[in-house]
């Protein structure tokens, strides 16, 4: 079969590296990829959410299936365009996407079904706003309605902090149309884990359990970013815990999403905080998170189209996922100044240093027409590897990042550690 990789990150590179994998992958696309995902695929130059574009292409190319990864064209309606023009396609519609799209969605969805999650409030007005956060006090959280990138969330330590969150979303527009809509929320304390889940609509089967490191800083210092490392198994995520998730939050929320008349098909990402009162949704989103994807699928045994095909085909249940034991770590390697200002186009050097079992997924990378590879992006590199536990799984993908270099190269160096 050929197989269409829509995106162009580190998660698409660990998509196309898992698909590589598989027998019956004959030509692999991606489009638009990146210098590392072009080593082992063919890629297309067509933005991720140039939806006609991408639907012509297919048309007129032998392609058999097509994978739509990032969140904007699934919310555009991607998969739809795919499905309309006879195309089979993994991923949610755009009516089912919107549990990532819209928090207002999102919350209210989680309020109707009794699902666990953080008390709220929606408001279009940013006086009223203001006033509930001067009535509530601080800490308390502040998120932009729509897409940011992940980065329109502000966990607010004092009052004044809120209210400048709610002014640069409402008043200076900092995140366009995403913020004239905000949700307000209880702040919640506990460690954070994510659970990705295949789903077909009918069976959901999670992933290995895993952690994300937002913050830009090690000690969780610093500002919020799409992600700077993560690892899985997580540690804190156990039997009890998976169990109570799947009665209280997964198939809930699975059902919910059929009751609403919005079936949802492809995979499902739940954020969760392990508070005292038990597990509690922080957000979802509608498609493999990055970078929590190059750790976990470095780890699948199963062939991954195999199950892109049961979450298509609604045969879910017939397919055994099954995971190697010990863990794996990514470790993100970013432009210095990532997520504000960066600059790009640095020569990347030491990637034919990395030893074999060390693999380095591509985020924002670009080959020159002199074949050295340039950063291209914040995110530029995530150095995975798997050991026999997390900490030698940790320790290998730094021995990774060690023979790595480029300009003002940032990256954390307490990925897994807490
Ligand atoms: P989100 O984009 O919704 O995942 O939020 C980004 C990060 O902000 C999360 O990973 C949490 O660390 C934090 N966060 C979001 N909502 C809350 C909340 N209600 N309470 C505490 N922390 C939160
Ligand atoms: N790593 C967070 C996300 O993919 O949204």
């Amino acid at each position: 079969m050929n197989v269409l990789v829509v995106g162009g990150g580190g998660r698409e590179h660990a998509i196309c590296a898992a698909l590589k994998r598989s027998p019956r992958v004959d030509q692999l696309y991606c489009a638009p990829g990146n210098a590392g995902i072009a080593q082992i695929a063919t890629c297309v130059d067509i933005q991720a959410t140039d939806i006609a574009a991408m639907v012509a292409f297919v048309k007129a190319n032998p392609i058999d299936f097509v994978m739509v990864a990032p969140d904007d064209p699934l919310a555009l309606g991607m998969v739809d365009a795919m499905e309309a023009a006879g195309i089979r396609a993994f991923g949610p519609r755009a009516n089912a996407a919107i549990i990532e799209s819209s928090k207002v969605f999102s919350k209210g969805l989680m309020e109707k079904y009794g699902i666990p999650t953080a008390k709220y409030r929606v408001f279009t007005d940013m006086d009223q706003a203001i006033a509930y956060i001067r009535a509530e006090g601080a800490p308390i959280v502040v998120k932009a309605d729509g897409l940011a990138l992940g980065k329109g969330v502000v966990v607010a330590t004092d009052v004044d902090m809120a209210v400048d969150a709610v002014k640069s979303m409402m008043q200076d527009k900092k995140f366009g149309d995403s913020g004239s809509r905000v949700v307000i929320e209880e702040c919640m304390t506990g460690p954070e884990v994510t659970v990705l889940a295949f789903t077909d609509g009918k069976t959901i089967v999670p992933m290995l359990s895993s952690q994300d490191h937002k913050r830009a800083y090690n000690d969780d210092k610093g500002p919020n970013t799409g992600g700077m490392g993560a690892f899985c198994p997580s540690p804190k995520y156990t039997p009890e815990i998976a169990q109570t998730c799947m009665e209280t939050i997964f198939r809930p929320t699975i059902a919910a999403m059929n009751k609403e008349g919005r079936p949802f098909k492809g995979v499902i990402y739940f954020g969760l905080m392990l508070t005292p009162d038990g597990p509690r949704v922080v957000e979802y989103n509608a498609r493999f998170g990055d970078p929590e994807t190059q750790p976990i699928l470095s780890m699948l045994e199963t062939d991954l189209l195999d199950i892109f095909e049961a979450v298509v085909d609604e045969k879910l249940d017939t397919v055994d996922i099954r995971w190697k034991s010990g863990a794996a770590c990514c470790v993100v390697m970013a432009s210095g100044g990532y997520p504000t200002a960066y600059k790009k186009g640095y020569e990347i050097t030491g990637l034919d240093r990395v030893p074999e079992d060390i693999i380095v997924y591509h985020a924002g990378t670009k080959r020159a027409g002199d074949g050295k590879i340039l950063t291209n992006g914040g995110r530029v590199l995530g150095v995975t590897a798997l050991g026999s536990d997390l900490p030698a799984a940790i320790a290998r993908a730094y021995a990774g990042v060690s023979c790595i270099d480029f300009t003002d190269a940032h990256y954390r160096t307490d990925i897994g550690k807490k």
